[in-house]
């Protein structure tokens, strides 16, 4: 929306350049100015001078200076109509309406996006005063100090409360003068099904706002006070709202992440706030998923430089990496930090301080390292085999470190930890960029690879039947879902059988956030039940994929013949031959994929690599041999 001429000079005549930048910054006066350390250059002493008599600033450190607007613009990455905008509502002057030629639908949806800022910021004040002035709000009290979470804090990030009832919100906002039409469009409400009204979305919470950059609040989430599911709730997408276009805290920590130069990337609301509590403040959480590229790029106003600290689950790692690729492609530098324990920082603040997270934070590893570690952690290194996986796994990443001597440090570091020469990776790495044959995103590759008919089966039969998983995850083995359509939804019910957790949905669904084409697979197993349907094995040979055209009709047998002792069996039969028949086909096409590397190598006339490699192929065919000889037992 543009605004009329003009109206910029009435802005910076009514506007207070120290009000304003003390919105930013932690601002001394000393004699007629004010000072500050510079947030455009990482400094020590303060040499940034607000100057408010001739509302202008300058740094005497790194040069730059200018006017209310240069400093928003600066300090906001904006253009200068959202510098003079930010600064017309901070000031409280009412920003007019656009000129002539702003079209009506830009000013509409304009003002629907105001009136949910303005209902966002009624429930704050709502959820606050049931917090801290009803007699239900108590518990979440209690709660929040089990959680160590001080009242100052609770002050400063305005947390609330949202009472037990079904309209307690939203009578207020009714009563406080909102449509019903704003209030269903809100997120702070539920439609019912039958299209009669609605009801308050969150119900006895603990709610925590979720801000925009500039401190409004856009969203919520809504944690359960205790146990129970879901743990947390949050507001759906609005019009003011885009789930993974913001990170949690930026707002409030914007200034120490300028300041000390790097941002520590955490995953959860408390894991965000108890080390700002603490005095890490340099900090944001991306609230449970991977990266965005807008959030990347939101971060690239403030730093180059992030530590990424997520869970050590297999979520958490999957999602690092995810972010690191992220992260990577948009320039920033990435180390690391695991935490032992499997603590996340909230649970390791807590038990060992501010001063025990900052110790351990100085030991991150480069992101390199800690895709080497991964990969070491799930192979053997010790065999061709598991060297070749190990760099077939690292070299996308590799080719992420822009600068050619850092490159040159990996390559050797990495020959080191594999025990292999340099120059076997130096080589692999050069072929794999001409022949463009290594795709940095897992996703472009897994896009393209169909999911086959035994691995349906299998993971439908897996998410059906908990025995099933007790019987059948114990048996397998990395190399036989590496790779597949459905690689990560086989991690995580590895890792949730390890957490003897059940694999549930929403819990699945979001171990899998971001990967949406896995998401839609997961619904469609855990709805399938073409594999559990009985099957007539005097029809069929036990071919354990089902058909995709027919619906497997001729197949079904009498449920009333078999006993439920023999139906299990059959699954568990049935469950074991699709592991078989994956790891079948799997064999082969490694060794199609091997038998082209021989090639290659025979072509380069490189007689150590190939020998490695016949050797392998001579392991394979050995392994296929083997398994051939199998009978479901
Ligand atoms: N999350 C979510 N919905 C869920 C579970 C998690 O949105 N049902 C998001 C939240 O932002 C949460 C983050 O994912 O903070 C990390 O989840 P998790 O590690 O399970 O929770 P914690 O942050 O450790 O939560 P708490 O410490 O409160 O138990
Ligand atoms: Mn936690």
């Amino acid at each position: 929306m543009s605004l009329p001429r003009g109206f910029s000079d009435e802005v910076r005549q009514q506007a207070d350049i120290v009000r304003v930048a003390s919105d930013y910054l932690t601002l001394k006066k000393k004699g007629g100015s004010h000072w500050a350390c510079c947030p455009f250059h990482q400094e020590k002493s303060p040499s940034f001078h607000v100057n408010g008599a001739r509302q202008f600033f300058k740094c005497f450190g790194c040069g730059k200076a200018g006017d209310i607007f240069t400093f928003v613009m600066e300090i906001e990455s904006c253009s200068f109509p959202e510098a003079v905008r930010t600064v017309a509502e901070k000031m409280g002057i009412p920003v007019p309406a656009g000129g002539g030629e702003a079209d009506v639908g830009h000013d509409e949806a304009e003002r629907r996006r105001s009136e949910l800022l303005h209902l966002n910021q009624q429930a704050v004040a709502f959820f606050e005063k049931s917090l801290t002035e009803s007699i239900e709000g108590r518990v979440a009290l209690d709660y929040l100090a089990s959680r160590g979470i001080t009242p100052e804090t609770r002050k400063a990030f305005r947390l609330g409360y949202a009472p037990n009832g079904w309209d307690g919100l939203s009578s207020y906002l009714r009563s406080q003068g909102a449509s019903r039409q704003q209030i269903e469009t809100s997120g702070l409400v539920t439609l019912r099904e039958n299209g009669s009204g609605f009801y308050d979305r969150f119900r006895g919470r603990l709610m925590i706002p979720i801000t925009n950059p500039q401190g409004r609040v856009i969203a919520f989430g809504g944690r359960i006070i205790g146990e129970g599911e879901p743990k947390y709730l949050n507001s759906p997408e609005t019009a003011i709202y885009t789930k993974g276009n913001n990170l949690f805290g930026l707002y409030h920590a914007r200034e120490a992440i300028r300041q000390r130069g790097f941002v520590i990337l955490v995953e959860g609301y408390l894991d965000f706030l108890v080390p700002f509590q603490a005095g890490v403040r340099n900090i944001v959480a991306s609230l449970g998923t991977a990266l965005t590229e807008t959030q990347v790029r939101l971060l690239g106003r403030y730093v180059r430089q992030v530590v990424v600290n997520f869970d050590p689950d297999a979520a958490g790692v999957s999602a690092t990496k995810r972010s690191l690729e992220m992260l990577l492609q948009n320039g920033f530098r990435v180390n690391v930090l695991t935490l032992p324990d499997n603590l996340d920082p909230d649970e390791f603040i807590q038990q060992r301080g501010a001063e025990g997270y900052l110790a351990i934070l100085k030991t991150s590893s480069r992101f390199l390292d800690f895709i080497v570690d991964q990969s070491l952690r799930v192979r053997d290194v010790s065999t061709p085999d598991g060297k070749v996986e190990a760099i077939n796994e690292i070299l996308p990443y590799l080719r992420l470190v822009g600068d050619r001597i850092e490159r040159a440090e990996y390559v050797d570091r990495i020959a080191d930890r594999l025990k292999i020469e340099s120059r076997l990776i130096r080589e692999e790495f050069r072929r794999a960029v001409e022949t463009r044959r290594t795709q940095v995103s897992e996703l472009a590759r897994q896009a393209s690879t169909p999911v086959k008919p035994a691995e349906r089966t299998l993971l439908t039969l897996l998410l059906a039947d908990k025995s099933l998983r007790s019987i059948i995850i114990p048996l397998l083995k990395r190399e036989d879902f590496a790779e597949l359509r459905t690689e990560r939804i086989f991690e995580s019910l590895i890792d949730f059988e390890r957490r003897g957790v059940d694999p549930d949905w929403s819990g699945l669904s979001r171990a899998l956030e971001g990967d949406e084409m896995a998401q839609d697979l997961l619904s469609e197993f855990l709805s399938g039940d073409e594999a559990l349907a009985p099957v007539d094995r005097d029809d069929e040979r036990g071919d354990d994929a089902p058909d995709d055209n027919n619906g497997g009709s001729g197949r079904r047998a009498d449920y009333q013949t078999t006993t439920p002792e023999q139906r299990r069996e059959e699954l568990r039969r049935r469950a074991l031959e699709s592991l078989h028949g994956l790891r079948s086909l799997k064999l082969v096409e490694r060794l199609n994929a091997l038998q082209i590397e021989i090639n290659q190598a025979q072509r380069a006339d490189d007689p150590s690599l190939l020998i490695s490699l016949l050797q392998r192929k001579i392991d394979l065919a050995r392994e296929q041999q083997e398994l051939a000889k199998w009978q479901p037992g």
